[in-house]
């Protein structure tokens, strides 16, 4: 599938994966990218990669990616100016992690302590209710275009002319601490699978990518002790990946139109209990 052309809707754009998939996008000659993120920051990462490439590629949306009207408003604005959106990584994401069970002792009486459902509701709608939804309002927007051009089902004689990657994580086979990180990454295998049968009806591919440990702001939190001793070890590179590799890892799905299925980037995660 060509990249050359093509409007794209990026979330999570204001860093790490997300920033390092529209910077890759907009190398391959992207027509225009939706960059999407809470930060502000947003807005000035959009300005220095527009100035870098000497014309608008990138238009920047900040909101919540939870928020159903925001949505809506992004694709609105991208569908008036430019048609359909035919390209989205829904890269927006975040950790809240801790152990799923503690127990304590504490006035002589034995405390449980499970993790917050509040925290992993939030988790859930953060990386994978909204992360579904971008992708399915994606699907809807090349869906409505193809009605308008009077367009049926998708033919094999046609171009693929779509593509989703969702963001996955290592994390989606298990991982100390992560019950909610995991839980959502695992969930969007599912969400793939259908997709991936349900979409091309629309004339859309979908894939899923799961990352290693990768070096953005999100495991730089983890703190550099964690990253040495728990990450690291654990992995065949012996340091973080890039953002960049995994970005072009991304490019690569959805350029490849035999690509349908999961890609693990992983850098060889092998961890040990
Ligand atoms: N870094 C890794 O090692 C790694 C590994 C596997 C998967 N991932 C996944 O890759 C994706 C990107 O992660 P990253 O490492 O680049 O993280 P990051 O923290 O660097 O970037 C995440 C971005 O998402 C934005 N965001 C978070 N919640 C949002 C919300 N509700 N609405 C709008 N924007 C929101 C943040 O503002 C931030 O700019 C995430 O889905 C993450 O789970 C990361």
């Amino acid at each position: 599938m060509k990249i050359e052309g093509k409007i794209a809707v990026v979330t999570g754009a204001a860093s790490g994966i997300g920033q390092a998939t529209c910077l890759k996008l907009a190398e391959e000659g992207i027509r225009a990218i939706a960059a999407v993120d809470r930060s502000e920051g947003v807005v000035d990462f959009c300005r220095i990669i527009n100035d870098g490439f000497a014309r608008q590629i990138l238009y920047p949306y900040a909101g919540d990616v939870v928020d159903g009207e925001f949505r809506e408003r992004v694709f609105a604005d991208v569908e008036s100016k430019f048609d359909a959106v035919q390209i989205c990584v829904p890269a927006a994401g975040i950790t809240r992690d801790r152990l799923a069970v503690k127990v304590s002792i504490g006035d002589g009486k034995i405390k449980l302590d499970l993790y917050s459902e509040d925290e992993f509701r939030r988790v859930m709608n953060i990386n994978l209710v909204a992360p579904i939804y971008w992708a399915l309002r994606t699907v809807g927007s090349m869906a409505m275009s193809r009605k308008r051009a009077g367009l049926g089902p998708w033919d094999p004689d046609e171009r693929v002319q779509g593509g989703i990657v969702l963001i996955g994580s290592v994390s989606s086979a298990g991982n100390r601490g992560q019950i909610s990180y995991a839980t959502a990454k695992a969930g969007l295998e599912g969400a793939q699978a259908t997709l991936s049968i349900e979409a091309i009806y629309h004339g859309v591919r979908c894939a899923i990518i799961h990352p290693g440990f990768t070096d953005t702001p999100m495991v730089r939190a983890m703190g550099e002790d964690m990253i040495n001793e728990r990450i690291i070890p654990n992995t065949q590179l012996k340091r973080l990946i890039r953002p960049e590799e995994i970005a072009e890892a991304i490019v690569f799905m959805l350029k490849n139109s035999s690509v349908s299925g999961a890609l693990w980037a992983d850098a060889g995660w092998h961890p040990t209990m």
